[in-house]
C-alpha cells in the first residue's frame, strides 16, 4: 500500500498490518509475559532485538508496538514508546534526560502534576527545577545555565490557555545543547505537529482524545529520532513499565476515529466559547481560537485547529454562587480527564499554583471539555447553570 501524507489516511491505516494475521482488520490482543525460544541461541539472537520483536511481556507485544507504531505516525516522529498514564509519560521521559545536579526549564502554566513531580521527586534526586513565563518565546534564553539539560512546554495550558512560541525556544535550546519536551495533549497530536517546530520529545496523555471514551488510562512518549528513541525506551524497560495488551487494544481503536471526533469536539467547543462571549456573567473566554487567549496569534500560525478543551472567567462571583451553577449541571459532569465523549466542567484558581509569574484573573475560572452531545443541550444547561449563579433559580 503506499503510503499516503494526509492525515485521515494515515490514522486509519497506521499501526494494521492485516496479512500478517489471516486478513483481521484490527491486531489481535496478545496477552504475554513469557515469550520462549526453540534453542540457545535463538533465545540470544532475540535479546539483541528485544525493542522490536517478542522477547518479554515487559518490552512489549505486537498489540502495544501496533499502538507505538500509530502513536509515532500521528505526531510524525521515529518511534513511540507507551507508559502506564499520560504521567508516567511525563516523569519518564524526564527521568530518561536528568541527573543529579542538572537544571530544568518548566513551563508555569504546566500541568499540576507534573510541577508535584518536579517540585518533589525531581528534588529529591538533586535536579533544580526553574519555572518560567509560558509567554516567554526567545527570552528563554536569560534562564540557560551551564547544567540546563530539558525545556519542558506545554502549550497550551490545559486550564489557562496560554500559547507558547516553540519554534523560538527549540531554537535557542538547541544552540545550546538542550532537548526541548512538549506535553503535546491538547492538540492530541492532529492540530500540532511538534517535531516540524524543532521539538524532540513528544509526549501524549493518550488517556484523552486517543482513547476518546473515558475508560483508559495510557501515556506516550514519542521521540523525533532512534537515539532520543532508544534512550527512552531502554529507561522505560529499567523501570519495568510496561502496558496491557487489552489497553493497548482500546487505545488503536479509538484512535481510528479521532479526527472525527476532534471535529466535533472543535466545532461544539467553538460554538459555545462564541455563545459564551456574548453573555454578562463571562470576563474572558481563554480559547486558542480567539484573540482574548494570551499567544492566540502564536497558535494562528503553528496550530491547524482546536479541541473541545477551553476555559472562562467569569466576573466577581462569589465561590458559593459558583458551587451553586456546578452543582446542578445536567450534562457537564465534575471530574478529571478530558477528552472522552462526555462533556465537563471544573472550577480551579490558578493563582494558588503559579510560581514564576502572577495569574490575574477578573473572577473565577472554569474548564469545559465540550463532549459529543447536541450543542443545544450544552448550551440550555449552561443556560440554567447561569441561573442558578445568578441566583435565579
Ligand atoms: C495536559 C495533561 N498532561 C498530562 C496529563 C496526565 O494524563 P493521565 O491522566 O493519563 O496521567 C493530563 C491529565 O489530565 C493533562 O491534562
Amino acid at each position: 500500500m503506499s503510503k499516503s501524507k494526509r492525515p485521515d489516511t494515515r490514522i486509519v491505516h497506521t499501526g494494521s498490518d492485516p496479512k500478517s494475521q489471516k486478513g483481521v482488520v484490527n491486531p489481535p490482543v496478545y496477552r504475554a509475559s513469557t515469550v520462549i525460544f526453540p534453542s540457545v541461541q535463538a533465545m540470544k539472537d532475540a535479546e539483541k532485538t528485544r525493542f522490536d520483536t517478542t522477547y518479554y511481556g515487559v518490552h512489549g507485544t505486537p498489540t502495544t508496538f501496533a499502538l507505538e507504531d500509530a502513536m509515532a505516525d500521528l505526531e510524525g516522529g521515529y518511534r513511540a514508546v507507551s507508559v502506564s498514564s499520560g504521567l508516567a509519560a511525563v516523569s519518564t521521559a524526564l527521568i530518561a534526560y536528568l541527573q543529579a545536579g542538572d537544571h530544568l526549564l518548566m513551563v508555569d502554566s504546566v500541568y499540576g502534576p507534573t510541577r508535584n513531580f518536579c517540585n518533589n521527586t525531581l528534588k529529591r534526586f538533586g535536579v533544580e527545577t526553574t519555572y518560567y513565563d509560558p509567554l516567554i518565546g526567545a527570552g528563554i534564553a536569560d534562564l540557560i545555565r551551564p547544567e540546563t539539560k530539558i525545556i519542558f512546554t506545554e502549550t497550551p495550558g490545559s486550564y489557562t490557555f496560554e500559547i507558547q512560541d516553540i519554534p523560538a525556544i527549540t531554537e535557542i535550546a538547541h544552540q545550546h545543547g538542550i532537548k526541548v519536551m512538549i506535553d503535546n495533549t491538547w492538540s492530541a497530536g492532529y492540530y500540532f505537529k511538534p517535531f516540524d517546530h524543532g521539538v524532540d520529545i513528544s509526549i501524549q496523555a493518550t488517556t484523552k482524545y486517543q482513547a476518546g471514551h473515558a475508560d483508559l488510562i495510557l501515556g506516550h512518549i514519542i521521540a523525533k529520532t532512534e537515539n532520543d528513541w532508544r534512550k527512552i525506551k531502554i529507561t522505560t524497560s529499567t523501570l519495568g513499565q510496561a502496558i496491557s495488551p487489552d489497553a493497548a487494544y482500546l487505545a488503536l481503536r479509538g484512535l481510528r476515529t479521532l479526527s472525527v471526533r476532534l471535529e466535533q469536539h472543535q466545532e461544539s467547543a467553538l460554538t459555545l466559547a462564541h455563545w459564551l462571549e456574548t453573555r454578562d456573567e463571562v470576563d474572558t473566554i481563554l480559547h486558542p481560537a480567539f484573540a482574548s487567549c494570551p499567544g492566540h496569534e502564536i497558535w494562528q500560525r503553528d496550530f491547524t485547529g482546536s479541541c473541545g478543551l477551553f476555559s472562562i472567567v467569569l466576573k466577581d462571583f462569589s465561590e458559593a454562587q459558583v458551587n451553586a451553577m456546578l452543582d446542578g449541571m445536567d450534562y457537564f459532569a465534575m471530574g478529571f480527564s478530558w477528552g472522552g465523549f462526555e462533556s465537563l466542567m471544573v472550577a480551579s484558581d490558578p493563582r494558588k499554583i503559579r510560581s514564576a509569574t502572577t495569574w490575574e484573573a477578573g473572577g473565577p475560572l472554569l474548564r469545559l471539555h465540550a463532549g459529543q452531545e447536541d450543542v443545544e443541550d450544552l448550551i440550555a444547561d449552561l443556560e440554567r447553570g447561569f441561573d442558578r449563579l445568578n441566583g435565579k433559580a
